[in-house]
């Protein structure tokens, strides 16, 4: 909503709230306490941070005058210790349209089946390397839709991080910055095999599962190992319509998971799915293979086990996956907290296989979003 010229006709105050009559809308009522703490000067003129001394002020801070000024483009609020606040009429407007959203993605999610295969969006490297506008193109499906491919990124060592640097700084985990994937002797974890992988997201059992993923195929020349994803939104949303208290479970019960090996031993307990401000169902952390010993109430377990039995029915079920061999070049760019990826088993004795994976924060692709867009407009 930012730069509508919207204009305020008449405000009112009692004790604890004023409310603010709209030229073009219902009117809005905002507390007298948030008014007072959301003073821009309470904010520093360079940094923006908020440096307003909250105890400085009565819990219900008495006002007493409110004008509307400049053709209803803004408020002056004088309240009783003489201090006197200028709001534009934007801003008061943005706060009750952005209620409990401000936070939110700046995209809301579309869902897809197995059929979104046949429309993949498809990124080039050299052109999100080179442009701000299709590098925003690039983050803004990835954000939409939950998976894209960037094709032409040189197969070679090196080229995967500096593409995800358009993005942001990488996130570590205790794979390191960037993890192989190959088959490797004594692996410590199902991806360092050869064998099939069913669909999963992957670390779950941290704190803060990475947010997006980006895996790069240098080689590819094995038998097998095709890639496999699936959205974890629509089968969701399909298990709402369908099994309501299975639904109900996966979003309430925690679960835990692990991941251990000589170094590590990482634990975290959180519900399969999740929603969002709008109570939609946005991200699914689902990895069997690091799922900890359930920890729950034998009574409960029985519901629990029917409900996470049926999620995992919708992840065997070909109408909601697509299966797609990557070449040389190719990145597969997908959202970790959604989009459930696995592959088919491979034969290392017909071929190399060798792909390149590393991880980038929600919040920071959000923020690159955001300064994009405040750059250039939605691409
Ligand atoms: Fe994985």
């Amino acid at each position: 909503m930012g730069g509508l010229c919207v204009s305020i006709s008449a405000l009112n105050h009692d004790a604890l709230f004023l409310t603010v009559d709209w030229a073009d809308a219902p009117p809005s009522r905002h507390a007298l306490i948030w008014l007072r703490d959301h003073d821009p000067m309470g904010f520093h003129p360079e940094t923006g941070e908020r440096v307003f001394d909250l105890l400085s002020v009565p819990e219900e801070p008495h006002l007493v005058d409110s004008s509307v000024v400049e053709d209803g483009q803004a408020v002056t609020l004088t309240w009783e210790d003489g201090h006197v606040t200028r709001f534009d009429s934007d801003f008061l407007r943005k706060q009750f349209l952005e209620k409990g959203r401000r936070a939110a993605a700046p995209i809301v999610p579309e869902s897809w089946d197995g059929r979104f295969g046949e429309r993949l969006p498809r990124h080039d490297h050299d052109a999100i390397m080179q442009d701000d506008r299709a590098l925003l193109a690039w983050l803004e499906d990835i954000t939409c839709l939950g998976l894209t491919v960037v094709e032409n990124t040189p197969p070679v060592v090196g080229s995967l991080e500096t593409l995800c640097r358009r993005i942001a700084h990488l996130r570590e985990t205790n794979f390191g910055t960037v993890f192989e994937v190959f088959s490797k002797p004594n692996p410590t974890n199902q991806a360092y095999t050869a064998d099939a992988l069913p669909l999963h997201t992957d670390q779950s059992n941290q704190e803060t599962p990475p947010g997006f993923q980006f895996l790069h195929t240098l080689r590819n020349e094995a038998e097998g190992g095709v890639s496999i994803f699936a959205d974890g939104i629509r089968m969701a949303e399909d298990l709402r319509d369908r099994n309501p208290d299975a639904y109900r479970l996966l979003r309430d019960v925690k679960i835990p998971s692990r991941y251990f090996d000589d170094d590590w031993d990482i634990r975290f307990s959180r519900p399969v799915l999740a929603e969002d401000a709008r109570g939609e169902p946005v991200e699914v952390n689902w990895n069997r293979h690091l799922t900890d010993v359930f920890d729950m109430d034998p009574e409960e377990s029985i519901a629990y086990y029917r409900a996470y039995r049926a999620f995992l029915a919708l992840t065997y079920d070909p109408h909601y996956r697509f299966e797609l061999k990557s070449r040389p070049g190719d990145v597969f760019a997908f959202n970790n907290r959604r989009t459930l990826h696995g592959r088919t088993k491979f034969d290392p004795n017909t071929g190399a296989r060798h792909l390149r994976g590393c991880y980038v924060d929600w919040t920071d692709m959000m923020g690159r979003i955001r300064v994009l867009q405040n750059r250039h407009g939605k691409a």
